[in-house]
């Protein structure tokens, strides 16, 4: 049985504030079933867990979605968030992010930008989003945030149908001079798995990922550090997913729904609090579901006598439950887990069929 107090308090938020979204990824990580706009946290609430996120200790806040620009009261937001010394991240497709409504977010305190490219081709994008013309306003709205001083990262979304382009995307992140940048292969959660087959890479590519990401490494040391993120089913080890399950972020749904990590829904035998009725304190220190994958005393073996456990603490517990039946289980992505060889296997064989029919995300109700 899981220890039910943490050793730490949460370091950071997600705050998902929205499911509506502009785009129609096919790799959407968030749930099937969105929640639909009447449900979404009003702002005070909102203000609320800022409030507590800062009493709490947590140092930073990250506005998220869907697109949190959907919220006319994100900048209001970002502001309350200054107003309590948090450091706040708009993870943003920056499709709605205007030359005003930047100039109020700067003006708000907002400390960073996470823009999101889907491609740098725009039939690529427009294939993979549903959204026509999205890079060429994406490009304009990354001058437009350096120009304001903001810190901004660059993040690509990759896929097999993309590799043959991360060159040219990384020259471009180079040329705009950004401080970081972030290859993430899609990982296959919520809306996403169902396109696992059409988006997942080979494993040629992801050799040719891993070649062009180790040079570029080398040589943009000291001026532009590279986060890669390869497709989980290729790894070796599990990554340490959220940083270990209730250990160091806490996630609020639209509707305030307190998770460990934004794809906890998906473990049908949990349930979860909500913000407000909930305080974060509580769902973080009391709520047994917070404690049921915590730390390292429910792990079986092989995780429970493995010598990485408390640097991968047993990989993802959702991606166990997808891939393995069990939340419980070892992550297959682990080599020592018995399902490890089938995964692989899985991966090769839908990354060389021929790409099956995309399914884009709906429209959000
Ligand atoms: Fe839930 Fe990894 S996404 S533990």
């Amino acid at each position: 049985m899981a220890s039910l107090l943490p050793n730490t308090l949460p370091l950071a938020m997600l705050m998902e504030l929205t499911h509506r979204c502009p785009l129609r990824c096919a790799y959407c990580s968030n749930p099937l079933a969105l929640s639909p706009a009447s449900a979404e946290l009003p702002t005070a609430a909102w203000k609320a867990a800022l409030d507590e996120a800062a009493q709490l200790g947590m140092l930073q806040v990250h506005f998220s979605g869907g697109e949190p620009m959907a919220r006319p009261d994100l900048i209001e937001q970002v502001r309350h968030a200054t107003a309590r010394g948090l450091y706040s991240n708009l993870i943003t497709s920056g499709l709605l992010l205007d030359a005003h409504k930047l100039a109020e977010l700067v003006d708000a305190g907002l400390s960073h930008v996470q823009l999101s490219f889907q491609d740098l081709d725009e039939d690529g994008a427009q294939w993979v989003s549903g959204y026509a013309g999205g890079v060429a306003k994406k490009r304009e709205v990354a001058d437009r945030v350096l120009a304001s001083g903001l810190a901004l990262t660059l993040n690509f979304v990759m896929t097999r149908h993309n590799v043959s382009r991360l060159s040219a995307m990384l020259d471009y992140a180079e040329s705009l001079g950004v401080g970081r940048v972030e290859v993430a292969n899609t990982q296959y959660y919520g809306w996403g798995l169902k396109n696992r087959a059409a988006l997942i890479p080979t494993r040629e590519q992801l050799d040719e990922m891993n070649s062009l990401v180790a040079e570029r490494r080398a040589r943009c040391k000291g001026r532009m550090v590279i986060d890669y993120v390869i497709p989980d089913y290729y790894a070796r080890r599990p990554k340490a997913c959220m940083g270990g399950w209730g250990q160091r972020f806490i996630n609020v749904m639209p509707d305030g729904t307190i998770l460990p990590c934004h794809a906890a829904q998906t473990i049908g035998h949990l349930s979860f609090p909500r913000f407000p009725e909930s305080s974060l304190r509580a769902a973080w220190c009391e709520h047994p579901s917070f404690a049921a994958y915590r730390g390292v005393d429910w792990m079986p073996d092989p995780c429970g006598s493995c010598d990485h456990k408390e640097q991968d603490w047993g990989g993802c517990r959702c991606q166990a439950l997808a891939l393995a039946g069990d939340a419980s289980q070892t992550d297959p992505v682990c080599e020592r887990s018995p399902q490890h060889a089938q995964v692989v296997a899985l991966a090769m064989r839908e990354s060389r069929q021929p790409t099956p029919e995309l399914m884009l995300r709906q429209r959000h109700a």
